[in-house]
């Protein structure tokens, strides 16, 4: 995810471009810059860092003209340095691109343009779209756009201008967002509605396929097939900061509807033509994965909970045996890896200090260890063997929500991996489950689509001082993540069991005024789940369940339903979650808790 703004008309381009990055900088903030077109140049300026280093950078050597293009990056493919950082420009330094998205054919790409002489100076995917831009140039930027985009395949946003057609932004999408904010002799291009506000409330948004050509004076769009497009205007209400949050009233609730998008992102390209899992990033091959004897999983918090997930995935799918500890346990302990074990570190900000000690020790005893993280460019990216990265996104809530279902996705991706790899799941078999798994983002979007019963349901439970998590099978892995996500907004105790445990102990704890979660959903224990409800509800426990639609049966036994789609067992975690993180949501909110940042929490744990 990364942030972009163009700005054609009288103003001078660095304001407007610097203030409207200001308000992208939560797409991303690891390297900044700008094009300007000035005087008969097309001067670039690029940093590493906040936007408050470009910031710095512009004011000590100002650039005045009235277009340019800038960007805020969230790194996805390269470094977060200066080279890779945008706009990135072809090899005369007269077309510079910003972009947003990955492009997925980029590798093939980048060959054809240095076969045919091309210099490409970066690592990232968008500096082809400069050099195919220009390879197509022939006095018209938007026709070469057009050729351009054909060509991609992938996610993009992207704002482009030529210093030969000096008062033109070009702008195209596909699966990534863009507006144009429509002013008074002046537009501007952005990602998102805050970066126009200061200027205008009159916005088009561009849909999937279309390619813009904005000047001071006009916007003109055309479709995928070249014609005129049917573009939507909206005006909007939004005051700026309701606007910063997409119109949610906290990050944390955007952030939990961004995880239909975080997941697309994850499993983008993930399955190639031929029907091969695709996790090239792993370096290994297909005969290294097939002889993969133990995986060993270690992570914290959230991560942990999908690492027990990915552990029900491994061991079900690839038969093989994974161990998951949390990093603080594994990096004092004497934990039995070696040569022969593949260690896999969860870590969504990747700096915990807790899983890179656990990494250091991993690899101190000859393991190969490989990262799932969500930034690029973190420590955990230079101190493992291999990276597979979440694209959710920056995640500003001290909650995780969408890094966590990003997680899932992509660690269900190495479970069809290693399967594929040792000949586990047969080919009809990893192309079922892949194509079920592709639709999660969809089933996701209609549990957000049709929530509001979780809002009613939390203002019942809202007084509570404690309560019970619990699940079986897939839905302990939920429980512990629903309970952490509870206990950490809403400042209710909540502790997680797997059901069979509640009669060792914990069944001790029920009474009326503690309240009993239960993921209910259907599979292969369901019936054992319904007989821990009974259980608990035997002792005056006020039971939610969340369960699958259409079991009306369920309703007998619990005061509220939580329903999600019907999914197969192995892949409901992500859905089960989702009522989950929603609850405890309302639930804080309701109490008047500050949930994008919790009392005594930080996004990253930097400290033992
Ligand atoms: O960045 P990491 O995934 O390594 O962070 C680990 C935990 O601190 C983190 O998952 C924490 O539990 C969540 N923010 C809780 O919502």
């Amino acid at each position: 995810m990364c942030g972009i703004v163009g700005y054609v008309g009288p103003r001078q381009a660095s304001d407007v471009l610097l203030g409207g990055l200001a308000r992208l900088e939560y797409r991303g903030y690891d390297s900044a810059g700008a094009a300007i077109m000035s005087e008969d140049e097309l001067v670039v300026v690029r940093r590493v860092g906040k936007l408050v280093n470009l910031r710095e950078a512009i004011a000590g050597k100002p650039v005045p003209g009235t277009v340019g293009i800038g960007h805020t990056r969230w790194a996805t493919h390269g470094a977060p340095n200066e080279e890779n950082a945008h706009p990135h420009v072809d090899c005369s330094g007269k077309i510079a691109v910003v972009h947003n998205g990955i492009i997925e054919n980029y590798m093939e790409l980048r060959e054809e343009l240095a076969a045919n002489g091309h210099v490409l100076r970066s690592e990232t995917d968008t500096e082809t779209v400069a050099h195919l831009v220009e390879s197509y140039y022939e006095g018209d930027l938007t026709a070469a756009v057009i050729k351009t985009v054909r060509r991609l395949t992938g996610a993009y946003a992207l704002a482009i201008v030529h210093l030969e057609d000096p008062g033109t932004i070009v702008a195209a999408r596909v699966d990534s967002p863009l507006i144009i904010g429509i002013g008074d002799g002046e537009n501007i291009v952005a990602s998102d509605i805050p970066a126009v506000l200061e200027f205008t409330r009159e916005v088009l948004v561009l849909e999937d396929g279309d390619v813009a050509t904005v000047t001071a004076n006009g916007v003109s769009v055309v479709d995928a097939a070249g014609r005129p497009a049917d573009s939507e205007m909206m005006h909007i209400e939004w005051d700026l900061a309701a606007a910063e949050k997409g119109g949610y009233e906290d990050f944390m609730l955007k952030e939990i509807h961004e995880q239909p998008r975080a997941i697309r992102e994850t499993l983008r390209g993930r399955m190639d033509a031929t029907g091969k899992m695709q996790l090239s990033e792993l370096q290994m091959t297909e005969a290294q994965l097939a002889a993969v004897e133990r995986v060993f999983i270690v992570a914290c918090g959230t991560s942990y909970h999908a690492a027990v997930v990915a552990k029900s995935l491994i061991e079900q799918w690839a038969r093989i045996p994974v161990e998951v500890e949390v990093s603080s346990e594994f990096r004092y302990g004497n934990p039995i890896v070696g040569e022969d074990t593949l260690v896999v570190a969860i870590t969504q900000s990747g700096e915990t200090t807790d899983t890179l000690a656990a990494v250091r020790e991993a690899r101190r005893r000859g393991a190969k260890v490989f990262a799932i993280t969500n930034v690029v460019g973190s420590r955990v990216t230079r101190e493992t063997d291999g990276v597979i990265y979440t694209h959710a996104g920056p995640e500003i809530g001290v909650a995780a929500t969408k890094t966590f279902t990003a997680q899932i996705a992509a660690l269900t991706v190495l479970a069809l991996k290693l399967a594929q790899a040792n000949g586990m799941l047969d080919q009809k078999r990893v192309e079922a489950l892949w194509e079920e798994l592709s639709h999660i983002p969809e089933i996701v979007e209609a549990i957000l689509a049709d929530a509001n019963d979780i809002a009613e349901c939390a203002a019942e439970y809202k007084d509570a001082n404690s309560s019970l998590f619990l699940g079986r099978g897939m839905g302990v892995p939920v429980a512990m993540e629903g309970a952490l996500k509870l206990k950490e907004i809403s400042y209710i105790h909540a502790e997680a069991y797997a059901a069979g445990e509640m009669k060792h102990g914990p069944i001790a704890l029920i009474t009326s005024e503690v309240p009993v979660v239960v993921v209910a959903t259907q599979g292969h224990t369901y019936e054992k789940v319904v007989s821990n409800i009974q259980e608990v509800r035997a002792r005056g426990a006020r039971v939610i369940a969340v369960a699958t639609h259409g079991d009306q049966d369920i309703q007998r036994h619990a005061e509220h339903v939580l329903y999600i789609p019907a999914v197969s067992e192995a892949l409901s975690a992500i859905p089960a979650t989702v009522p989950m993180q929603l609850l405890s949501y309302h639930i804080a909110k309701l109490r008047g808790c500050n949930v994008d940042q919790p009392r005594n929490l930080a996004k990253s744990v930097t400290v033992e």
